[in-house]
This record gives structure tokens, sequence and C-alpha cells, in this order.
């Protein structure tokens, strides 16, 4: 089955509204009348009004990188999944590691905040990764299937088809340190198992499944050209349009 790939760019806490829009006018026409990709930017919540303006009439999507699981409430500094589509956004990061470092995210929490977007009918992309400690361990295979079954409890293959993983090893990412392609596939070929066992083949063989983790225009082909890796996750390298155009175009 062909997967049409996913090229994310997570600008992470970087960029004013202005940067924002000069990075879109900048990359616009790199990537004008490129079909083979999905492309998709996911800003801060501040910057996201500008970027869906700024990609009118390209096919170019805007996300954010977390939503909170209620719909609305008294949850100071969140954002909801309603605030999001309010202003032009589709996707969804859910459980970055980043999120999950610093915010304690767990698999619960992905869990809800996943049934909320998929309920809503944004486009939700869940991170999972194991840390350099648990790869040394050889535990990396035992993390991600507890990442993935927590993240899916509850949803049902019917439900299931909007999803997108992205494999994110949290030792790859902003370390210059990226996954060979070897450790990705293998990494993906044990997520895509165990959506199998929880959901079907059917569902696993379509959903997408994204590497992430030093992604630069250097490497992405050697990752991204893999049959089981259906695009990428970018970080560093998604802030200047030429690089994230170059990587769009592995
Ligand atoms: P990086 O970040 O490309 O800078 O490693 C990836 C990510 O955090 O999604």
């Amino acid at each position: 089955m062909s997967r049409k790939a996913l090229i994310a760019a997570n600008w992470k806490m970087f960029k004013t509204p202005a940067e924002a829009r000069a990075f879109v006018e900048a990359f616009l026409p790199l990537v004008a009348g490129h079909e083979r990709d999905e492309i998709a930017l996911f800003p801060s919540p501040v910057l996201l009004p500008t970027v869906v303006e700024a990609v009118k009439g390209s096919k170019v999507a805007a996300g954010a990188q977390n939503i909170h699981f209620a719909e609305e409430g008294a949850f100071t500094g969140e954002t909801s999944v309603g605030q999001l589509k309010a202003v032009g956004g589709t996707h969804t990061l859910i459980g970055h590691s980043e999120r999950r470092q610093y915010f304690g995210e767990t698999d619960e929490i992905v869990n809800k905040k996943l049934h909320t977007a998929l309920k809503h009918g944004v486009v939700p992309i869940v991170c999972i990764g194991e840390v350099l400690a648990e790869r040394e361990a050889g535990k990396t295979a035992e993390v991600l299937k507890t990442q993935v079954t927590g993240a899916f409890a509850g949803i049902t293959a019917e439900a299931a088809g909007p999803i997108v993983i992205a494999y994110e090893p949290v030792w790859a990412i902003g370390t210059g340190k990226t996954a060979t392609p070897e450790i990705a596939i293998d990494a993906h070929k044990i997520i895509r198992a165990e959506v199998a066992r929880l959901l079907g083949v059917e569902v696993a063989a379509a959903m997408r499944i994204l590497y992430g983790g030093s992604v630069k225009p250097d490497n992405c082909t050697s990752l991204i050209g893999q049959e089981e890796i259906d695009g990428a996750l970018v970080g560093g390298a998604s802030l200047k349009p030429d690089s994230f155009a170059a990587i769009v175009k592995y």
C-alpha cells in the first residue's frame, strides 16, 4: 500500500508573527507544484492565525504543537481543539517528547488528547520514542509498544484513519545524532506491528509513521526514502525556508 508522505515542521518556541510570515512567503515558491508529499507547519499558537493566513491558497496545512484534552475550561495557558479549528488549524502534535519531559504528559494524557482530536476532526500526530537509557538497556521495543498501547486505548479501527505516528527517538532530537535508517526502520516495524495487533493489519498498513530527530537536508533522503518511513517531523532544520524545502523535496 502506498502512503502519501507527510513532512511536518515543528517550530517549537521560535519565531515572531513577522518572522513566520516571512518564512511562508519565502517557502511557498520553493515548493510550488510539489504534489508528492503533504506539508504541515506547526507554529506556536500565537503565530497560527498569521501562518493560516499566509498559507491560504496553497496546499500547506497549519496546526498546533499541543492541544488540551478538554473542550474548554479553566486551564490557564492551554489551547483547546475548538480554538485551534476556529483559527483554521487542521492538525495537532500530541505527546511530543518535550511535552512529556518538561510538562509531565503521560500516555494517559496523550490518549485523552487523541480522543479529543479525533472527535473534532483534527489530524493528530502522536509522538513516541525511547530515551537513550531505554535504548541502551535494550528496552526500545517494550517502550514503543507501551506508548502505542497507551495512546490508542479506546480508539477503534473505524476512528483511527486520520492518526499519524511520529517515531522520535529522544536521543536524536536536537542533538544532531540521527537514527540510522536501519534503527528507524526497525522501530517503525515494531510500531506498525503493535498497531496491527490493536487495530488490525489494514489500519496498520494505511497508517503513516514519520521519523523525527535531527532530520536535515543531507540525511533526509536516506530516511524518508525508505518504504517504512512515511515522512518526517523536523525541528531545527524546519526554521529556514530553504532547508525545510530541501527536506520536502528529499
Ligand atoms: P529536531 O527536532 O529536528 O531539531 O531534532 C525534532 C522534533 O523535536 O520534532
